[in-house]
């Protein structure tokens, strides 16, 4: 169990203290942190000191607001603050309210609450001493996490974004938001004191100098801070796009056998030479693809056409099936009832005989997904377990469902990782393919469909989710 295997009695309870002036990209990572160790079933959760600001009442406020002179308004981020530490010690305790305040994780369920990402400013040394005293008080573990940018590329480009997404601004035009938001910086800069391994030598923090062009690390010491540092020192923040599919039908979907290493189907040979056209008319300027692809037969066979650079990861194999690789579903609830119905109950838990769980799936898949972060432009072809987890990782899927997300045969799918959330497009190949998606309860796979088959679509596939 990843939970037992990676934290131990240090680990517990470690809160994720963010620093930075606005507009350095805090929430953007602070949310990505919250995905990759929900991924891995640690429970995390962010409590974002806006959304707190917000509910005390002062949803839309100038800069005057920020002046750190102005002790009115001092006073209220106080409380905000004061609000949001409090709603981490309950969500540590595992009674909390959070849920109530638009705050991102996933707090629900069977996760050990193990990190909570405290999402502010915490400019001064002052109100850092604050936040340190009271982590102190409730055993809780402190690690800072400095995000320091000078770069005016990324800073613009934040702005843009915060001024076009952030409640704050709802309903302004951008202009005149952006120029707010400037000076509401400029009041940050005049308190601000950045972290420094002469004053802060005592502190657990890792600094981010322009996202990963520097790095400054303090006083690392368990196994789940090392673990946030290494993967935050991974993320870049240029946009890029991921491409996914499945491989083309192959023998074994037509006989609806599981696991093997089964050749493409005719149809499945249609797709391969489809899907080059697809890349082609899809993907923007003629960029540079790496294309990633299982050991399998299937997977080499649908790439064959690609005039990519080529790589092939045994982390990307099939979920590996035990004792029922090669059967039918309908096989498999003859010989192992049991079996058949402990996967249908939990099938995100469940290890086949001498096989995989989607647990296991997502441990190995963790090296390619850390590689994800640092590449640019990348297409898998890979399988349908390996796809529901890795696209459980981008879309925040929780454990429970992602092993039932339905993705379909002979789909191209784009995801665009954005700030706030990634975006989905499906590009379907028209080219008919049986479906192997079985439902909860049966033993049947669904009817044979083309792609534009209506219960093939992926859930938790909105526009843009987060
Ligand atoms: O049927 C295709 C397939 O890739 C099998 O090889 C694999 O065992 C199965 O899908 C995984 O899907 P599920 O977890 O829904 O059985
Ligand atoms: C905020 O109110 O938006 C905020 C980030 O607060 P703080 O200045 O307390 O970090």
């Amino acid at each position: 169990m990843a939970v037992k295997r990676i934290s131990n009695e240090n680990d517990m309870k470690l809160c994720v203290v963010m620093v930075g002036l606005p507009a350095r990209g805090k929430s953007y990572i602070s949310q990505k942190i919250v995905r990759y160790l929900s991924w891995l079933s640690i429970g995390c959760k962010c409590f974002n000191v806006g959304n707190y600001r917000r509910v005390l009442g002062v949803d839309k406020p100038k800069y005057g607001f920020f002046d750190f002179d102005n002790m009115a308004s001092y006073h209220v981020r106080e409380a905000a603050l004061e609000m949001a530490f409090k709603d981490i010690t309950e969500w540590f305790d595992g009674n909390s309210d959070s849920d109530n305040i638009d705050n991102t994780g996933h707090s629900n369920g069977s996760l050990t609450h193990s990190v909570a990402i405290l999402d502010a400013t915490n400019s001064t040394r002052e109100r850092r001493d604050w936040i340190l005293q009271r982590c102190h008080e409730h055993g809780i573990q402190p690690m800072f996490l400095e995000s320091w940018c000078d770069d005016p590329e990324t800073i613009a480009a934040n702005i843009k974004d915060i001024a076009t997404t952030s409640p704050d601004y709802e309903g302004q035009d951008e202009c005149s938001a952006s120029q707010d938001f400037k000076k509401r910086i400029e009041n940050y800069k005049s308190v601000y004191s950045s972290l420094n391994t002469a004053d802060d030598k005592s502190l657990t923090f890792v600094k981010l100098i322009n996202i990963s062009h520097e790095i400054v690390i303090n006083r690392i010491e368990t196994y789940l801070q090392s673990r946030i540092v290494f993967y935050v020192m991974n993320i870049r923040i240029r946009p890029k796009c991921i491409w996914l599919s499945r491989h083309g039908e192959s023998i074994y979907n037509v006989e609806q056998k599981i696991g093997g290493d089964s050749s493409l189907s005719e149809r499945g040979l249609k797709y391969a030479a489809k899907l080059r056209e697809l890349i082609n008319e899809n993907v923007e300027n003629n960029e540079r693809l790496s294309v990633w692809t299982s050991t399998l037969c299937r997977t080499q066979q649908t790439a064959q056409y690609l005039p990519y650079e080529k790589l092939e990861w045994k982390a990307l194999d099939e979920l590996d099936a035990g004792v029922c690789d090669g059967m039918t579903y309908e096989e498999i609830e003859d010989v192992y009832p049991e079996d058949f119905k402990a996967r249908d109950d939990d099938k995100y838990e469940y290890r086949y005989r001498g096989g995989e769980s989607y647990r296991d799936v997502v441990i190995r898949l963790e090296p390619v997904i850390m590689e994800l972060e640092r590449q640019e432009n990348v297409l898998i072809i890979t399988h349908q377990a390996v796809l529901r987890c890795i696209y459980a990782y981008f879309m925040n899927v929780p454990k429970e469902e992602s092993p039932w997300v339905s993705i379909p045969l002979h789909t191209l799918i784009k995801l665009e990782p954005r700030a706030y959330g990634t975006k989905v497009t499906l590009i379907k190949a028209n080219i008919p393919a049986v479906s192997t998606y079985k439902e909860k309860g049966t033993s049947h796979v669904g009817e044979s469909t083309d792609a534009e088959g209506a219960h093939n679509m992926l859930v938790n596939a909105p526009e843009m989710t987060q």
